[in-house]
């Protein structure tokens, strides 16, 4: 093989880092991962230390390499977990504050606030998104105001705030930058221009100069240093966020396309033009940006749901089993009317219900540990169509993460929505994703080459009447309202 051929692929994500190189068919020659705790230092905090996930990534990369001749890779392509936030000093680049989890609760007061105040639909319209604690901006301001309360620091240019992809930059390209589809989830974007909003900044407590400078997904980033193997000077050509990845690994750029990752939490994704706020309960956001000029921005609407394979971990973990043994558990049984509504840190899209309490409904003294794992993986199929649904017409839903993996999972999902389900058969479609917005700006292949990539599918079809479609999720609503009545 020729010197420059390959691609590593970097997915930074919450519970681990995984690294591929790719060759330039588009096949993986190797893959390893490295995994990454989080810390929850009270009720609905967590945290990520910024060191962890850097030796994360090392280490993935350090072993993904070995046995291959790290002169193969032509670029690197990044994809990150979303939302999360830190903070390091510009002078030294050492992290000030931990990083705060997407998933972390802590500012939901201050977004119930703001919205008391009346700012919930100026940034709504402004940045696709609802106030809520998952996205960045309430963590930006919660970290100033720790680490620089009169914002003095920020001011001199002394600090940098920063995503995950951010930090990631930084420490390994020495440039404060942020990819615009990660921009579009901190809630500080006009996520129609692409850029940074004064008047966000102004709510939020947030300096301009504190922020990162806002990049399009093809760059131009840095070239990387100081990631062993890897020789010093090889460019990053390609970041997104892993969840618009995953979009793209999909093809996502064809039209009528719909994703959703099944990971810790899901992400329902389509490409849409359509940047005026519909109220859905679904965000807009920016897919991607192949250029800096605004056509070449791909806006896309999400649907986020918090607890998806966290909530078979929940269970695994309570019961003393494992995911997989839940699922063998679940597949063939019926939930006999158990719900459960994994509203573990209050319900995301299309509710936003900060309040909501994880409830399980149904149960009788017949009720064992199958009717509650079926009522498991019903939740995150129930979850993941109410965004679909609210996403627009779509015969196909396209699958992928680590619990798309799941056979039964797979199968409810079917039958609960009605459409076909095309799981894919290539796991790590973030990185993957990464890897092929990533050669095709370096050149390993063009556009043309990319749309022939394999992307094998297994196809589950619905086996369930519209009748009793509609029977069920009648149920799961009520559940659902149930859930969220708790706030009264
Ligand atoms: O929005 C949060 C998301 O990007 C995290 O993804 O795969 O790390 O759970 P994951």
């Amino acid at each position: 093989m020729a010197r420059g051929e390959v691609i590593l692929a970097i997915d930074q994500g919450t519970s681990s880092t995984k690294a591929l190189l790719v060759d330039r068919h588009g096949h993986v020659l190797a893959s390893a991962s490295a995994p990454l705790g989080q810390t929850h230092p009270r009720p609905g905090w967590v945290e990520q230390s910024p060191a962890e996930v850097l030796a994360s990534v090392t280490a993935a990369t350090r072993s993904c390499l070995d046995g291959h001749d790290p002169a193969l890779v032509a670029a690197v392509g990044i994809s990150n977990q979303r939302e999360s936030m830190l903070l390091w000093e510009r002078s030294t680049g050492e992290p000030v504050t931990p990083i705060i989890s997407w998933q972390d609760r802590r500012t939901a007061a201050r977004c119930a606030s703001l919205v008391a105040d009346g700012f919930g639909e100026t940034v709504r319209d402004v940045t696709g998104l609802p106030l809520d604690p998952m996205f960045s901006a309430t963590k930006g301001a919660w970290l100033l105001d720790h680490a620089d309360p009169d914002r003095s620091r920020s001011r001199n240019g002394d600090l940098c705030l920063g995503t995950v992809d951010s930090w990631l930059l930084s420490r390994f390209g020495g440039e404060h930058l942020i990819e615009i589809g990660n921009a579009a989830r901190t809630q500080l974007l006009d996520a129609r221009a692409g850029r940074w909003d004064p008047g966000l900044l102004e709510v939020f407590g947030i300096p301009s100069q504190v922020l990162p400078r806002v990049v399009a997904s093809t760059g131009p980033f840095p070239t990387v240093r100081g990631l062993p193997p890897l020789p010093d000077g090889v460019p990053v050509a390609a970041v997104l966020g892993d969840s618009h990845a995953a979009l793209f690994a999909h093809a996502g750029w064809r039209p009528g396309r719909v994703k959703a990752t099944y990971g810790t939490g899901s992400s329902v994704m389509a490409l849409s033009q359509d940047t005026t706020a519909a109220d859905t309960g679904l965000c807009r956001t920016i897919a991607w940006a192949t250029g800096t000029e605004s056509g070449a921005i791909a806006h896309a609407v999400e649907g986020n749901i918090l607890s998806a394979g966290s909530t078979l971990r929940w269970l695994a973990e309570t019961v003393g089993r494992t995911p997989a043994e839940l699922a063998d558990l679940a597949d063939g049984a019926s939930s006999d009317g158990v719900h459960l509504v994994p509203a573990f840190g209050g319900l995301a899209a299309p509710w936003w219900d900060s309040n909501a309490q994880a409830t399980l409904v149904g149960m009788t003294l017949a009720t064992r540990l199958p009717q509650i794992a079926r009522a498991a993986l019903e939740s995150i199929a129930f979850q993941v169509e109410d965004v679909v649904a609210a996403a627009g017409p779509h015969e196909v839903l396209l699958a992928d993460g680590g619990a798309a993996a799941n056979p039964t999972l797979m199968q409810i999902q079917a039958d609960i929505s009605g459409r076909k389900v095309h799981q894919s058969l290539v796991s790590d479609l973030s990185a993957i994703g990464a890897a092929h917005l990533a050669g095709l700006t370096c050149g390993l292949w063009t556009q043309s080459e990319l749309e022939e990539f394999d992307r094998p599918v297994r196809v589950f079809s619905p086996r369930t009447g519209a009748a009793e479609r509609r029977r069920t999720r009648t149920a799961w609503h009520q559940a659902v309202a149930r859930a969220r009545a708790t706030d009264q």
